[in-house]
């Protein structure tokens, strides 16, 4: 759209600005400065992190991972649950302390999903008043324009959008793979689950246009990437609200039609939303992944109602079976939550009895969080602590108990791994995932890593498999 490219104009000329002023700083300072970010929450979060580091080192910031010290500290947040904001404020009350100590030159910089939250900001601007720069999640290709702003006003700089209806692309960005990257697809949620914050974070839906998407990935394709997420908070609805709408599935299939894309993910699917057209795709596309990721949320018919869902459980147990039958070797993986306001012991069970039947190779499991401006947090009979606990034990001692009988049944078989990195802890050793995102571990150095290798799946521990590179005759 017009507008967009004058938006993406008026940043590059900023990022020039930057440019010069880092510059002048630097020959102050004797020394280049230095950035880090600490990113927060899910996979929107690092992908935007991923723009971030772009248009910083674009500007000529080096990257470190030395929080305290960095020249510019910038903490993109998550508010799903009450741990993620607890966590922010731990990290704020450490870099305060050594922000006078360590580099005065310091700088502080918060974004993302939390400071969309309107009391979190007055918290921020009243018990953290060192912080020196606040956006949202809207206004993120902002950044240069920000960051001058920060240096050239006395004031901290408090940019927060409501919403927004535009989509600037195009920026620099730096990937942490070279092999791999996310790829937006759409952003925004419109489901409004009682329980969940995030409709309210990050806005209404909005998809990106295919075309866009496509030259997008056939961009990564042709600077090494060979496997692309495709990101949004229910991708199974992208498409619907374009001009011309497409599916997700048609999306997928032309993803695929791209030289050099080896492997397609994406993430999240909604239960609700899961057509048989894109189980199709699926079955027929032997670049998708076979992995599956479908959140649960709850087992329960009533409760799945509260939290306006959309589903029963007959509903997903059909989807978990239709997605085996047509997908041999799929693993399918979900979240769960435990101890959402009027949970019964019947309810629990039933969310017991759901993974049961629909056992998961693996599953996120957490305790409900009430998230102030959400419908549950309003609802009665919150369910006491001490039995959120108790369920929440169990509940895990299951999903461990199903995943454990689950892994290792490729074993004996050979597999295309894609190596990610030198394992940590044995450098003899190289790391990567196999196509349904279990971990492989064998022999191998780091001219491996990006490449796509079959290896002999010989041993399982737990959830990882060991194995050895099979090599042509
Ligand atoms: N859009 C994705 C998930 C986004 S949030 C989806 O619909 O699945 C990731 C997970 O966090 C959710 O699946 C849910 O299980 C959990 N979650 C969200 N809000 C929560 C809350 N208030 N308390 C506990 N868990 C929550
Ligand atoms: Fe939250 Fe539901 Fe949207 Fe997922 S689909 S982001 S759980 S409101
Ligand atoms: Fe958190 Fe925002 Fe993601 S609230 S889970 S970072 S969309």
């Amino acid at each position: 759209m017009e507008q967009d490219r004058a938006e993406l104009q008026r940043q590059r000329e900023y990022i020039g600005k930057m440019k010069e002023l880092l510059r002048e700083e630097e020959i102050l300072l004797g020394r280049k400065e230095t950035y880090h970010i600490e990113t927060f929450g899910c996979q929107m979060n690092a992908k935007d992190s991923e723009k971030f580091a772009g248009i910083l080192e674009e500007i000529g910031y080096l990257p470190t991972e030395e929080e305290t010290e960095a020249d510019l500290v910038l903490y993109n947040t998550c508010t799903v649950r009450e741990n993620a904001n607890e966590k922010l404020y731990g990290h704020l009350g450490q870099v305060h302390s050594s922000k006078r100590k360590k580099n005065p030159n310091q700088r502080i910089a918060l974004c993302g999903c939390m400071m969309q939250e309107p009391d979190e900001v007055a918290t921020v601007r009243t018990k953290y008043r060192f912080v020196n720069l606040v956006f949202g999640t809207h206004n993120i290709f902002k950044l240069a324009e920000l960051l001058y702003r920060m240096k050239t006003e006395p004031n901290p700089v408090i940019d927060v959008w409501e919403g927004t209806d535009e989509i600037v692309e195009d920026l620099p960005a730096v990937r942490k793979y070279s092999f791999k990257s996310g790829v937006n697809i759409m952003y925004g949620c419109n489901n409004f689950c009682s329980y969940c914050i995030v409709p309210y974070v990050r806005g209404r839906e909005r998809s990106r246009e295919a075309a866009d998407i496509l030259e997008e990935i056939r961009s990564l394709a042709s600077s090494g990437v060979k496997e692309v997420m495709l990101l949004g908070q229910n991708v199974n609805s992208y498409g619907k609200t374009l001009a011309e709408p497409v599916s997700f599935s048609e999306l997928l299939k032309s993803v695929a039609a791209v030289p050099g894309i080896e492997r397609i993910r994406f993430m999240t699917s909604h239960p609700k939303d899961l057509g048989d057209d894109l189980i199709d795709v699926i079955a027929k596309e032997p670049k998708i992944c076979r992995h599956f990721h479908l959140p649960l949320q709850s087992g329960s018919d009533r409760i799945l109602k509260v939290m306006n869902r959309h589903y029963t459980k007959e509903r997903f147990l059909d989807l978990v079976r239709k997605l085996r039958e047509r997908v041999p070797g799929i693993s399918i993986t979900t979240d769960i939550i435990v101890g959402f306001p009027g949970e019964t012991e019947e309810d629990f069970e039933e969310t017991m009895d759901t993974v049961r039947k629909a056992r998961f190779e693996s599953a996120f499991t957490f305790i409900y969080s009430k998230r102030t401006g959400t419908p549950a947090a309003k609802m009665p009979d919150q369910v006491p602590e001490d039995v959120v606990k108790e369920r929440f034990d169990r509940l895990l001692k299951l999903v461990r108990q199903i995943g454990e009988e689950e892994s290792g049944k490729l074993k004996g078989r050979t597999e295309d791994v894609l190596v990610e990195e030198v394992n940590k802890q044995d450098p003899g050793m190289v790391t990567g995932r196999l196509s349904d995102n279990t971990v492989v571990h064998f022999p191998g150095n780091e001219s491996l890593i990006g490449e796509i290798v079959p290896v002999l799946l010989k041993e399982t521990r737990g959830f990882y498999y060991l194995g050895e590179e099979v090599k042509p005759e």
